[in-house]
């Protein structure tokens, strides 16, 4: 079953917090809608239920116009944020409760409660009550709760957000494992961009109210198209510098790159990822390009060393972070120079954000532009 979204905008008295929004989710995707706090997610994803009015725009399931049709006749399964179950029912009895108003069969319903209890490490606390149970347990009751109903499409708001981090990341991997066996259509929102790298095969980036970028998780991390994505995802983040591109040349006040095809420009920020830049020492040179810092911190997290540099920008004083191998050692305050060791380094306008795409580039876009309107 797939689910479209045309021109979908959603007004609160005048506030506009959905501008505009097209997606397509195909028939057994996993769709995940990622960002930021108030950006819109919740909000898309009710309309995608029918629990929202949506302003203007169209909602279809499977090229059905669903836009005035009730949830009940969706055939969809949500699990929110707050998992609203019933208090006065055990565990068994909210996993099944589905399947009682579908008046399944006793003993195929006990099967498939023990079944979804068991994906989710309940078995143990069928017979409890929500109020005897933790955040996270409750939350896999929901979760469970969605299962048993085998929905032709699953619609999930930050299902995991109350889960610790080791339970967090099992069921990530229990998740992504199931979605795929049962092939059910998914839209999963979070704010968490590890979670939505890791679980989709296709994330839309949303920023106020807007698709910033609706793309594989490989092109969102190696090929964001503006400031915002390039920021939002990856950890540590992507480094940001500003300065001026001149005759192929990106300098700032630290930092002097190499960017051959690229046009000049005068208030440009380059963005170059903590795993693309490496410290040398004085015999050592980088092809493509070289920044001055201090070191201002190390953080030794196992397997590597987040290295945290203070450089001087073309504005301010700023940081740049980079990875380093774990028996790395430096002290706070040294001098260092730090080189760019992979050609994945971005351009963007510091006012607007956009892109700026080299020359190759350019023209690779716009022939694409060209085939998709013709
Ligand atoms: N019922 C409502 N009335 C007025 N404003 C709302 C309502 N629901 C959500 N909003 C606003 O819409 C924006 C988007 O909210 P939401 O979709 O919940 O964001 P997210 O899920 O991305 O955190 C927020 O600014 C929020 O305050
Ligand atoms: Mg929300």
């Amino acid at each position: 079953m797939s689910i479209e979204l045309k021109g979908v905008r959603k007004r609160y008295g005048s506030v506009e917090v959905v501008k505009g929004v097209d997606i397509t989710v195909e028939d057994g995707q996993f769709l995940v809608l990622l960002g930021p706090s108030g950006c819109g997610k919740t909000t898309l994803l009710r309309m995608m239920a029918g629990l929202e009015t949506v302003t203007e725009g169209k909602v279809y399931i499977t090229d059905e116009d669903v836009t005035d049709v009730l949830p009940k006749y969706r055939d969809i399964a949500m699990v929110f944020q707050s998992y609203a179950l019933y208090p006065h029912m055990t565990v068994a009895e909210n996993i099944g409760y589905p399947l009682l108003l579908r008046k399944t069969e006793e003993s195929a319903k006990q099967k498939a409660i023990v079944e979804a209890a068991e994906k989710v490490h309940l078995e143990p606390y069928l017979d409890r009550y929500p109020r005897q149970l933790s955040g996270g347990q409750r939350q896999r009751v929901a979760l469970a709760r969605a299962m048993v109903r085998r929905p032709r499409l699953f619609l999930m708001d930050e299902p995991l957000s109350n889960l610790d981090a080791k339970l967090r990341g099992h069921m990530r991997a229990e998740l992504k494992h199931l979605q795929k066996k049962l092939g059910v259509t998914t839209v999963y929102v979070t704010h968490d961009q590890i979670e939505a790298m890791t679980l989709a095969d296709k994330v839309a980036v949303i920023h106020n109210g807007v698709i910033q970028q609706l793309d594989t998780p490989r092109n969102i991390y190696n090929d964001p198209a503006n400031l915002f994505v390039a920021g939002f995802v990856g950890s540590p983040q992507m480094n940001m510098i500003r300065g001026v591109i001149q005759n192929g040349r990106f300098s700032s006040v630290a930092a002097d790159v190499h960017c051959q095809t690229m046009q000049d420009h005068s208030d440009a920020v380059m963005g170059v990822r903590p795993e693309d830049l490496t410290i040398i020492t004085d015999t050592q040179s980088s092809q493509i390009g070289t920044i001055k810092a201090r070191i201002y911190s190390l953080e030794l997290t196992g397997d590597e060393t987040i290295v945290t540099c203070s450089i001087e920008d073309k504005v301010e004083q700023a940081q740049i972070v980079v990875r380093m191998p774990p028996d790395y050692e430096e002290q706070i305050d040294a001098p260092v120079e730090i080189a760019i060791t992979s050609e994945r380094i971005f351009f963007f306008d510091d006012e607007q954000g956009s892109r700026l795409r080299d020359n190759s580039e350019q023209a690779l876009v716009n022939d694409t532009a060209m085939s998709a309107m013709s």
